[in-house]
């Protein structure tokens, strides 16, 4: 294929020297003569591990070249990568000035030019800024409609300076945004040589998918680091630590509590994550990030109370109350403090929950009378009771039978979601997915 790439700093002339390695013909565009200059001469314009020398091998066999020229490259080539900078401003924000200049750029080229061409952005935008101004540049200068004259996608850079070339070469997913089939096409055939995980999805998804992907290696390592500092101040080894916290991988290191939901309870997390805030007051450590978590959990469950009270209506079943299904564990249930709260409120809550019950016949009916007396009363032992007499229906955990009350529902109920039982109840009455 015939590759434009436009900003030739860490992304854009690692990209721009791989894709030529991989057979393609490339013209790398910068708006900075040193960078275009440098990559002519066989020099890579950054300091990259093996960069230079694979600059040198591209250009040597004309595989590379280098231009300030974007209306020549883009009448050239097939397809642009777009990897200018998108910085952050003083408002936290990202500045889309590159971005800006860039697109005006392709947007005039295309207007003269005959053969389709596709614009591929793999700078890291906000989600929007795809729709909200590549786009819109590009039809404003081009005077052609996205989608159908020229093609358009996303396709998310995720190297690592230092290592730059191998992860560029062996990229361990594919994350890729297309507006249109012909892009989806030509990122899979970009894309064919890699043995990986690939996601052809839709835009605003994969620009998302980057800065989740940035906001948890952020994450990882704050949490790493104050675990790092706990452990020394207790004369613990926290490599060792967190080495052996890796090694397990049905919850530690999984896809496991990685989906959007409801608030954590029961009884090991938040008792075991106060211990530990509370160790670590002792040895005068800040926990920042732990101390986050708690709050966020606290938000959680008041993001529930306000879709619940949203909803306008009185009349609320509760379809859960232990931490999750299949417990009858209720200890620091998230649903007990929502039932309590809109008791409080004064809502009329009924609770369905086919582990607890507050009836003599089941075995843990007098740990509910003793520990929560104010709610016993309100406990019933048929869900089908419970859907009748309310008007709005929280579903709190995973149960086989909440995830199949499309039947059971009417259309003037509200479904309050907290764990993605059933988002195909939005078709049927008024449903509210918790965080979708
Ligand atoms: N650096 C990384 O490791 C990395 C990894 C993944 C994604 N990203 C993202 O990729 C994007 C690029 O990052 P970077 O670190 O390579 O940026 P950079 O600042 O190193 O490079 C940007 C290049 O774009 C050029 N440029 C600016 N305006 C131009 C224009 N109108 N025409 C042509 N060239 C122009 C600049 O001269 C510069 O060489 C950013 O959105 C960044 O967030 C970076």
């Amino acid at each position: 294929m015939r590759i434009s790439v436009f900003g030739i700093g860490y992304v854009g002339s690692v990209s721009a020297a791989c894709s030529a390695q991989q057979g393609h013909s490339v013209v790398a565009v910068d708006s900075d003569e040193s960078k275009v200059t440098a990559i002519n001469a066989g020099v890579a314009p950054i300091v990259e591990a093996g960069l230079s020398a694979l600059i040198a091998e591209q250009v040597s066999e004309n595989r590379l070249t280098a231009t300030v020229k974007a209306r020549n490259a883009i009448l050239e080539t097939d397809v642009s990568y777009i990897c200018v900078g998108t910085p952050s401003l003083e408002t936290d924000d990202i500045s889309l000035k590159q971005i800006t200049h860039v697109c005006t750029e392709i947007g005039e080229a295309l207007r003269s030019k005959n053969e389709h061409h596709t614009i591929i952005t793999r700078s890291t935008m906000l989600p929007g800024s795809m729709e909200n101004v590549v786009i819109r540049l590009i039809e404003k200068h081009s005077g052609l409609t996205a989608g159908t004259d020229f093609g358009v996608g996303i396709y998310p850079e995720f190297l690592r300076e230092g290592q730059a070339i191998f992860d560029f070469t062996h990229p361990s997913t594919i994350v890729a945004g297309c507006l249109d089939d012909q892009t989806k096409e030509i990122l899979r055939s970009l894309t064919s040589q890699y043995d990986c995980e690939k996601h052809y999805i839709d835009i605003r998804t994969a620009e998302m998918v980057k800065y989740c992907a940035n906001a948890w290696h952020a994450s990882k390592i704050s949490f790493a680091n104050e675990i790092g500092w706990l452990c020394k101040k207790l004369e613990i080894d926290g490599h060792k630590v967190l080495d052996v916290m890796c090694s397990e991988t049905r919850l530690n290191m999984s896809r496991h509590y990685m989906r959007p939901g409801f608030a954590f309870g029961g009884s090991c997390l938040p008792k075991d994550l106060r211990a530990l805030r509370h160790k670590a007051r002792h040895q005068d450590i800040s926990t920042p990030v732990l101390d986050a978590i708690m709050l966020a959990n606290e938000r959680q469950i008041d993001r529930a109370i306000k879709l619940i009270t949203g909803s306008g209506n009185r009349r609320v079943g509760l379809l859960g109350l232990a931490f999750k299904a299949g417990t009858d564990d209720l200890r620091e249930s998230p649903l007990v403090a929502l039932a309590e709260r809109l008791i409080g409120k004064g809502y009329e809550v009924i609770i369905y929950d086919r582990a607890v019950s507050a009836s003599p016949s089941k075995g843990n009916s007098r740990a509910v009378d003793r520990v929560l007396p104010h709610l016993a009363s309100i406990l019933v032992d048929e869900l089908d009771h419970v859907i009748d007499c309310s008007d709005t229906l929280v579903v709190g955990t995973e149960d086989e039978d909440f995830k199949n009350l499309n039947g059971q529902i009417r259309p003037e109920h509200t479904v309050v979601d907290l764990v993605r039982a059933d988002p195909g109840l939005s078709e049927r009455c008024n449903y509210q997915g918790i965080c979708w």
